[in-house]
């Protein structure tokens, strides 16, 4: 059974572009080769079929989790995600998870956390001055706010402590290098080799983590956090989760909402800087244009760029028949960018999601789609509202006079200079 035509280049070339030009990459390889193309890069062992038109993505969506797993897509962050986590579950299991998950995700619970976030965003920007480089300081933001909201740190020594933990954490696995090595050698050579300091900053977390846990069972507080609203929940047997179920949801919810919120804001200012007409505009504090903004950059700068699921039996996709053993992909990025579905579609134009008609849902899919789309997906837009209406006050210029453009950092897209940005 043949595969769609791809890129003949070596597998380690498709790896480079990928991670180095991922944007220019998926932009070549659509103008060369349509929808959909398969490429093979060393990012997952089988060659990956992506697809990008409404219907191709619908069908990908729509795959039988039993046929088409997602969770081993996930495969890699398993040391760090853990056994339950809604990352690496398939089927009736991953339903369940992401019912328990979902849970501090509601209306009004979820609304009650905006504020928390606006005054963290507040105490943030006003430290900006001069030079930003905005992607690292959207990490701490976004970081921040995690552990505020998320995981019920209370005071400044719980931050601060789960904070060096975490950074030491992904700091391991953000470097490209230390992947690689990793990936190639699993094996604990030493503290100093990378899978070691890897293994030793989890235990570190972990042990954090649980002494976290122990202090809300025995003070639970008010309902303030997502942990709270876990902390409350019942399993199926009647009885509170585990330490370890709920670690491993905190996990889930830190490596999903941690460095695609920072990549998504660090985007918005990027393109901010160079767009002063949106700026103003955002100073009349009018929800439809902010959240137009919210839309627009996660279209023009999706942070993920696809959702892959692993085939394990033929299936037939937009006519195309794909043997098992395949990846295939919607591709998020190539999704929100094509020029047939989004006119000008390179330009960064809030506008276009106040004149009508609405895109169709199928084109506009930074969270994913299906039974798998984004979990947090309703926090994360909020947490762009409120962070960027705080910004607004701001006046911003780019650093350098080129657009930056994507490289991959982990599993999302970054303005490969950090999104510098000139406040005042
Ligand atoms: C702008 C920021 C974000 C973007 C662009 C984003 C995007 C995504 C995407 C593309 C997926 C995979 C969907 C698929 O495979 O079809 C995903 C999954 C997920 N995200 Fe997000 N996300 C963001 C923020 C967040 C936040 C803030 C949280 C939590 C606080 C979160 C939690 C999750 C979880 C738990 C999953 C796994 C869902 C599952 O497997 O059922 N994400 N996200």
């Amino acid at each position: 059974m043949d595969l769609p035509p791809g890129p003949s280049a070596p597998a380690i070339w498709q790896t480079m572009a990928w991670m180095t030009r991922p944007g220019g990459f998926l932009r070549r390889v659509h103008e060369r080769f349509g929808d959909p193309a398969t490429i093979r890069t060393y990012w997952t062992e089988e060659p990956m079929v992506l697809f990008s038109s409404p219907d191709s993505v619908r069908a990908v969506f729509r795959l039988d989790p039993a046929i088409a797993p997602a969770g081993q897509s996930w495969e890699f962050v398993r040391p760090f995600a853990g056994q339950h986590s809604i990352l690496l579950l398939d089927g009736e299991e991953h339903l369940r998870e992401r019912r328990l998950i979902q849970g501090p995700f509601h209306g009004e619970r979820m609304r009650a956390f905006a504020p928390m976030v606006a005054d963290l965003a507040r105490a943030e920007f006003a430290t900006w001055r001069g030079r930003v480089v905005a992607l690292e300081r959207m990490r701490e933001l976004t970081l921040g706010i995690i552990l505020r909201v998320v995981f019920g740190a209370r005071d400044d020594a719980d931050t601060a402590a789960l904070r060096g933990a975490i950074d030491d954490t992904l700091a391991t696995v953000r470097s490209l290098p230390s992947v690689l090595a990793m990936a190639v050698v699993r094996k604990d050579l030493g503290p100093r080799s990378p899978w070691g300091r890897f293994r030793l900053a989890v235990e570190r977390f972990d042990a954090m983590l649980f002494e976290l846990l122990a202090r809300r069972r025995a003070d639970p507080g008010e309902a303030d956090s997502m942990l709270a609203v876990l902390l409350d929940q019942r399993e199926e047997d009647g009885n509170p989760p585990s330490d370890r179920h709920l670690r491993d949801e905190l996990v889930a919810l830190l490596v999903g909402g941690h460095d695609s919120s920072a990549a998504s804001l660090a985007w918005a200012f990027e393109l901010l800087a160079r767009h002063p007409a949106v700026q103003a505009r955002l100073r009349d504090d009018d929800p439809a244009y902010l959240e137009a903004v919210v839309k627009e950059v996660l279209r023009i700068r999706p942070a993920l760029t696809i959702a892959p699921r692993l085939l394990l039996e033929p299936v037939e996709i937009a006519g195309h028949t794909i043997p098992a053993g395949t990846q295939v992909a919607a591709c998020l990025w190539l999704a929100c960018r094509r020029e047939d579905l989004w006119p000008g579609a390179s330009q960064f134009r809030p506008e276009r999601w106040l004149e009508g008609p609405a895109p169709n849902p199928l084109s506009w899919i930074p969270f994913g789609g299906g039974v798998r789309r984004c979990a947090g997906a309703p926090f994360a837009e909020m947490e762009m509202r409120e962070v960027l209406r705080a910004a607004s006050g701001l006046t911003l210029r780019p650093a350098g006079t080129d657009p930056e453009r994507a490289r991959r950092s982990m599993l999302v897209l970054v303005p490969h200079r950090g999104a510098e940005v000139l406040v005042g």
